[in-house]
């Protein structure tokens, strides 16, 4: 049985009624995605409005309407189903920059029953390979600048059928390689689209774990119901609004809110294709007039580096609200942000896991710096005893934070591994992997992860994936990575390598190490540092223990350490 327990009455009468009743949705009917954030706006005579103010690191600059997004995503789906022959169920993964098809390409998929997979197109060939394969990707969507490494991860996919590239032009494609230009396909107004159940698999998104390869959190169309509701209660989306979500679709803040949650109330998004840059940033905040803007604890951090006086130079006298995600957000942040914007960061807490928003600070709550805020009506959720598994009752007492796997977009699977899906579930709750305590008020505040998954700028990092990459070099005999604290990024990667026998260390040595790992992992995942050391720190059954390993570079207590094996 599913340790997800849905009634459905709850999502006709209970706080996420309100989503279903303005989705127009009951429970047995179908609902897709796709067409809610496109045809059904164009039906409530949105279709002139802008849905995506779209522009890169060049300054080019594209503009869609609702109705644009509804045309070229049929027109997508119909390719996807019927030119590269793909079917309903199936895996394809989205692997592109932040171009205007990967918005496109994740509702057509959407549209015709496919599991959008998107990947962050910095991943190299070891992290893209891992996941396709995990997921027996049927087809990869991506364009010219990362077709190498699709090329090359193919060549160990049976199941991949289809590479389609967005910009291929007079590109010579290899067989099972296909060109899409999607500016001269015939529009398709009408997709005979596929009546999804509002169980069916929608977004197969890939999180970080402590040990094996990582896991693949699917996801339902039901979703947007969550989705709807926290974007418009939780960001304060209203109809006017031009809207900022800065994060890379390849992770889960930019699916949930960077496509689903704000086309889903008919948003105008602003999107911009290019990396950190104060100026740049304030420049495109100035330029779209953006009024909502959802960012992360390390960005705000570049900018108070920048300093407030940078951003005073522009008119950014248009922004209302903002909200952060991804890591806890400093105190001095939201004083910060205060000072410079006029109005503070709300604190959001997710997971890849929960697919949306479950605990907040809401508009007009009072903001306590430092805390998460309270859970979003509608979500269930406590503080339980490590050992006991029951919710510590207490003020203040910290424990795990767990959730009642209640609400609609909460996920369904681990994709193929079940036993990791069951082992986050006990006495009902949820297990999100995180610490926290509750105040009297019923302030939820973060205090750190309870595994070993590091998070490096808002992004889960597993250990697993980096040692994996290490031993690949052949003077590694062992190797083990944590984190390390870091101003900017909160965490960053550190890892420790024990040397095979007769191996000498060396700056050559060193750089060889960090090669292997470059051609293999995104850079996210990169350590920082290596140290090379002459053992590890091993439980008596013979597992790495990273806390002792992590406690030292935090200068924590290394805790208890009875299952140590001596040396
Ligand atoms: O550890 C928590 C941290 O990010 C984890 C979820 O990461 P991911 O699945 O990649 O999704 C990120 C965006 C939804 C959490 O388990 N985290 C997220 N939000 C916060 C946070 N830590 C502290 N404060 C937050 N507001």
């Amino acid at each position: 049985m599913s340790p997800v327990t849905l009634e459905t009455d709850r999502f006709v009468h209970g706080a996420w009624g309100e989503a279903a009743h303005d989705l127009e949705w009951h429970p047995g009917r179908p609902l897709n995605i796709g067409w809610h954030c496109s045809d059904r706006l164009c039906r409530l005579g949105l279709g002139e409005k802008p849905a995506l103010l779209w522009e890169d690191h060049q300054g080019n600059a594209r503009r869609y309407t609702f109705d644009d997004l509804r045309v070229l995503t049929n027109t997508m789906a119909e390719y996807l189903r019927h030119a590269a022959g793909l079917h309903p169920g199936e895996r394809i993964c989205l692997f592109l920059d932040r171009v205007p098809e990967l918005y496109f390409g994740f509702l057509a998929i959407l549209k015709m029953g496919g599991i959008a997979q998107p990947l962050f197109s910095a991943f190299g060939d070891d992290s893209l390979w891992t996941r396709l394969d995990n997921a027996g990707t049927a087809a990869v969507v991506t364009q010219r600048k990362h077709l190498g490494k699709v090329r090359r991860a193919r060549e160990r996919l049976p199941e991949l059928r289809a590479v389609i590239v967005v910009d291929a032009g007079d590109l010579a494609l290899a067989p099972g390689e296909l060109a899409l230009d999607l500016e001269r396909l015939p529009r398709v107004e009408r997709f005979a689209g596929h009546a999804t159940e509002a169980e069916a698999p929608s977004v197969l998104h890939y999180t970080s774990g402590t040990t094996g390869q990582p896991k693949g959190a699917q996801h339902v169309h039901l979703s947007v119901l969550g989705q709807y509701l926290t974007a418009r209660r939780v960001l304060d989306l209203r109809p006017d609004d031009v809207y900022w979500c800065n994060a890379d679709p390849g992770w889960v803040t930019g699916t949930s809110y960077g496509i689903i949650g704000p086309w889903a109330n008919g948003i105008t998004q602003a999107v911009l294709d290019a990396g950190f840059q104060s100026d740049r940033w304030y420049a495109f905040l100035e330029k779209y007039r953006v009024t909502v803007w959802y960012s992360a604890p390390t960005a705000i951090r570049l900018l108070m580096r920048d300093g407030s006086e940078l951003a005073r130079r522009y008119d950014l006298s248009a922004l209302r609200h903002l909200a952060s995600v991804g890591e806890p957000l400093n105190p001095e942040a939201v004083v910060w942000s205060r000072e410079t914007f006029g109005r503070p960061f709300h604190d959001t807490y997710w997971q890849t896991e929960t697919g949306s928003i479950v605990v907040a600070n809401l508009p007009g709550m009072e903001v306590k710096p430092g805390s998460m805020g309270k859970p979003f009506p509608g979500v269930t959720a406590t503080v339980v005893d490590p050992q006991s598994g029951e919710p510590v009752g207490q003020p203040g007492r910290a424990g795990l934070l767990a959730l009642r796997p209640d609400f609609p977009s909460i996920i369904r699977s681990y994709w193929r591994n079940p036993e990791a899906f069951a082992a986050k579930f006990r006495n009902g709750w949820y297990l999100t992997g995180d610490r926290a305590s509750i105040d009297g008020d019923g302030y939820f505040w973060f205090v750190g992860r309870d595994d070993d998954v590091i998070n490096t700028g808002g992004h889960l990092v597993g250990p697993f994936e980096i040692e994996s990459a290490m031993l690949e070099h052949p003077a590694v005999a062992e190797s083990a990575a944590v984190a390390k604290p870091d101003p900017v990024n909160m965490e960053v990667v550190k890892a420790f390598v024990v040397l095979k026998p007769g191996r000498e260390v060396d700056d050559e040595l060193e750089l060889e190490i960090m090669n292997t790992l470059r051609k293999r992992l995104s850079p996210l995942a990169m350590p920082q540092e290596i140290a090379f050391v002459p053992s590890l720190p091993k439980t008596r059954s013979g597992k790495i223990m990273r806390r002792v390993l992590r406690a030292q570079e935090w200068g924590e207590p290394v805790g208890d350490l009875s299952t140590m094996m001596e040396d």
